[in-house]
């Protein structure tokens, strides 16, 4: 079964590769470029690698398996408010300085939402851009995954991507709430949906507008942050060609304490008594806090479990650190950028950063940066990336993938 290590990766050769069970495989139809995809499931008719991994008795193996497809990534874009806000226009508001914040933080500038612009507008954008440069109709799409934890709409903002973007055939569409950690988690999702579901195209986007949440009376918060959205084109190929080559993804609720934006306390209604009698009612209307963070503690968090996390996921991919191309972090602090690629023993020059222009963008940060890498030829075809994300939950992860 599906585990959090990465499941079909060509480079190790698995329970499953190694032990091939009959198999009985039935096809269920649905759209495909003649009008009918192939959606395949494999059944297990008699005792097989399922049986063998999970201990389950024969009766209980007839149950869906994984497709045997792989997936790639082939095309990625990006979009971000005009505003430019840089450290001397924060210095004007908040007692800190051009100096004190590119030193600590490497950020010179940030980008934030103003006039019509909305989380979905850049999504929208960012998702078109993708779309092009796989030379993907919207129609083909199969999936979107709008990584956010900001969204225009509290119910998720994926739907009105879909809409918006001309997808005619209605595909799924749904949001994935993970703060920092969202693109990498929608990414494994998309990558699941193709392996294990039979998907063919999954958009996969990361949009966030933490400028809403940010408290700009705070000098230890709103120099960080900035909006942007960044997209990738997730496609189904054939499992010998396939890109996700491992990954390793964790969540810890304890953390939470050190990064949170939760609802207002004193907004949460107080409409039972002790005694269960109604007080008050209506209820007030509930709204979020700004985002409050222990800096140092999310700092030794990121440093502490980011390597860990790429480590383990090079592991189970089976490829070693100096064989990849390029480090790309979730774009949160410099600082946290040098010391993980450090720790990697990942040389400069072979690490993508880009927050110097646009801040930490939570979920749109690596695709954000991947973009900008691709379209500015750094990153070619076949090239062996390692991504990581982290942050609020908190949550972080990492994927070892393959560019194209
Ligand atoms: N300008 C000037 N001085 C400042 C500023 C500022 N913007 N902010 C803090 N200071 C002061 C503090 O008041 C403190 O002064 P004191 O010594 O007189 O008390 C001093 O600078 C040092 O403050 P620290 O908070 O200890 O500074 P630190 O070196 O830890 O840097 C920072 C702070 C940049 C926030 C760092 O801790 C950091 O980057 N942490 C990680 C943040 C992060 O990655 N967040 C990810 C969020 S992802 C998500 O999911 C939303």
């Amino acid at each position: 079964m599906a585990n959090a290590s990465g499941f079909f990766t060509p480079s190790v050769p698995s329970l499953r590769s190694r032990i091939q069970p009959p198999i009985g495989i039935f096809r269920s139809g649905s759209r495909s470029p003649e009008g009918f995809s192939t959606r395949v499931f494999c059944s297990s008719t008699t005792e097989g690698a399922d049986k063998l991994a999970s201990g389950a008795s024969s009766s209980e193996s007839r149950v869906p398996r994984l497709v045997s497809q792989g997936c790639k990534l082939v095309g990625c874009g990006s979009a971000v408010p005009t505003l430019k806000v840089s450290n001397d226009d924060l210095a004007k508001i908040v007692d800190t300085s051009d100096e004190w914040i590119s030193v600590r933080t490497g950020i010179r500038n940030r980008r934030v939402l103003s006039g019509k612009e909305s989380v979905t507008t850049l999504a929208v954008e960012a998702a078109r851009n993708a779309l092009q440069m796989a030379q993907v109709d919207p129609d083909d799409v199969d999936l979107v995954l709008m990584c956010s934890s900001t969204p225009d709409d509290l119910f998720g903002s994926a739907p009105q991507i879909q809409k918006a973007l001309g997808c005619k055939r209605n595909p799924l569409a749904y949001d994935i709430t993970a703060a920092c950690s969202g693109f990498v988690l929608g990414l494994i999702s998309a990558a699941s949906h193709i392996r294990g579901a039979g998907f063919q195209n999954v958009l996969v986007i990361g949009a966030d507008a933490l400028s809403r949440y940010v408290d700009w009376t705070d000098r230890g918060t709103c120099i960080l942050f900035g909006d942007a959205a960044g997209a990738v084109l997730v496609q189904a190929c054939d499992s010998e060609e396939d890109g996700l080559f491992g990954f390793d993804l964790h969540s810890d609720g304890d953390g939470q304490r050190h990064l949170n934006a939760p609802i207002k306390e004193n907004e949460m209604d107080n409409t039972l008594g002790s005694n269960g009698s109604v007080l008050d009612f209506p209820p007030n209307r509930s709204s979020y806090s700004c985002i409050q963070m222990n800096g140092k503690e999310v700092f030794r968090f990121a440093v502490r479990s980011v390597p860990q996390s790429i480590e383990s996921a090079l592991a189970k991919a089976g490829i070693p650190g100096s064989s990849i191309d390029w480090l790309l972090l979730h774009q949160a602090n410099q600082r946290i950028i040098d010391a993980v690629a450090t720790r990697l023993d990942v040389p400069p020059e072979r690490v993508i950063s880009n927050l110097e222009n646009y801040g930490n963008t939570s979920a749109a940060s690596i695709p954000l940066a991947l973009d900008e890498a691709v379209r500015n030829g750094k990153v070619k075809v076949g090239h062996t990336i390692a991504a990581a994300g982290f942050g609020a939950g908190v949550t972080w992860g990492s994927a070892i993938l393959r560019w194209g």
